[in-house]
């Protein structure tokens, strides 16, 4: 009943009476009411003026309608799952495994938010996007690495297009802007024998939130703190899925090679030098290449190594990045 209050408050510019609602949905004023006040809570600005009725304002809320919209893509986000609530948007969507192709889950806040290498998340704040994108393409499994390559570029992409400023992939696929880092990916894979079944690329996005938790403070920031610019998530949502899906076409058709280049010129980890913390030690290095399956080639004495995401930590020799 509460989505179907919205559905209506949407489609109306103007205030819409509380009469107006109870008749058209057969529930009492005072059941309105109280859908009204449970709409609020979820976050929905919602203006009540005495003889007028009730008008949905401008609120930042995540809803396929509204990121559907403004999407004009052909096979990523035409299905989409939003919540408001779920322990990680990766394990809702193994959950849902059997949604479509190209399907896309997002939540409002995650309650376990999960990182790369077993690390915590943070993500109960609604003010970052949060979402996993599904794909079940017929690749190899050991191709999968490339999926977190294009979502780390289609981030890039996405990001750089709306604020004009330089956001960078910290290998493999960290977004950094002023040498923080505001989105992390975390792409997971379900295989039987050599046939993937299907591959989900999360993205965390740091992207209106106000503030972080003292213990990470140092190497996290949001776009909002950076920029002093807030944008819908929704609209930042649809902007990442559209670029994600140009690049994904390509990689089908045409290769990861037709997209490694503009990875590398983005990447802010080449050409650095680096620590390598992995098999139990850690060591310096330089950062010289990314090959196509995404891995990074590291120089030490004139000897090149290449270390994969799995198996090392990288980061800059004087600082996060
Ligand atoms: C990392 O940098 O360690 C990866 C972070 C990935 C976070 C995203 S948020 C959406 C999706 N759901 C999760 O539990 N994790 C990913």
């Amino acid at each position: 009943m509460k989505n179907k209050i919205l559905d209506i408050l949407k489609t109306e510019t103007d205030y819409v009476s509380g009469e107006k609602l109870s008749s058209l949905l057969g529930i009492s004023r005072a059941a309105v009411w109280k859908h009204i006040n449970n709409l609020k809570k979820d976050g929905y600005v919602i203006t009540a003026v005495t003889n007028k009725g009730y008008r949905l304002e401008d609120s930042d809320v995540l809803s396929s309608e509204e990121i559907k919209k403004i999407l004009n893509t052909k096979l990523i986000g035409k299905n989409i799952v939003c919540v408001e609530k779920t322990d990680s948007t990766n394990n809702l969507a193994k959950q849902r495994s059997n949604e479509p192709d190209g399907t896309v889950f997002l939540s409002e806040i995650q309650t376990m938010g999960r990182g790369r290498r077993g690390k915590v998340w943070k993500s109960a704040d609604k003010n970052g996007l949060w979402m996993s994108i599904m794909v079940k393409p017929d690749i190899e499994p050991q191709k999968v690495p490339c999926l977190t390559l294009i979502a780390g570029l289609a981030v890039q992409k996405a990001l750089s297009g709306i604020y004009k400023e330089k956001f960078e992939i910290k290998w493999p696929n960290d977004l950094v802007l002023n040498k923080k880092k505001v989105c992390g990916i975390l792409s997971e894979m379900s295989c039987e024998m050599e046939r993937l079944e299907y591959a989900i690329c999360g993205i965390g996005v740091n992207l209106n939130n106000e503030a972080f938790d003292k213990d990470i403070e140092n190497v996290a920031t949001s776009v909002y703190l950076e920029t002093g610019k807030k944008i819908k998530r929704f609209k930042a949502a649809a902007e990442i899925i559209g670029r994600f899906e140009e690049l994904y076409f390509r990689f089908i058709d045409d290769g990861i090679e037709s997209i490694i280049g503009e990875y590398k010129k983005v990447c802010a980890t080449l050409g650095k030098d680096v620590v390598i913390t992995g098999f139990g030690k850690e060591q310096k290095a330089k950062a010289v290449d990314v090959t196509p399956l995404g891995e990074l080639v590291v120089e030490t004495d004139g000897k090149k190594t290449v270390v994969t995401s799995g198996e090392v930590s990288v980061r800059g020799l004087f600082g996060y990045v």
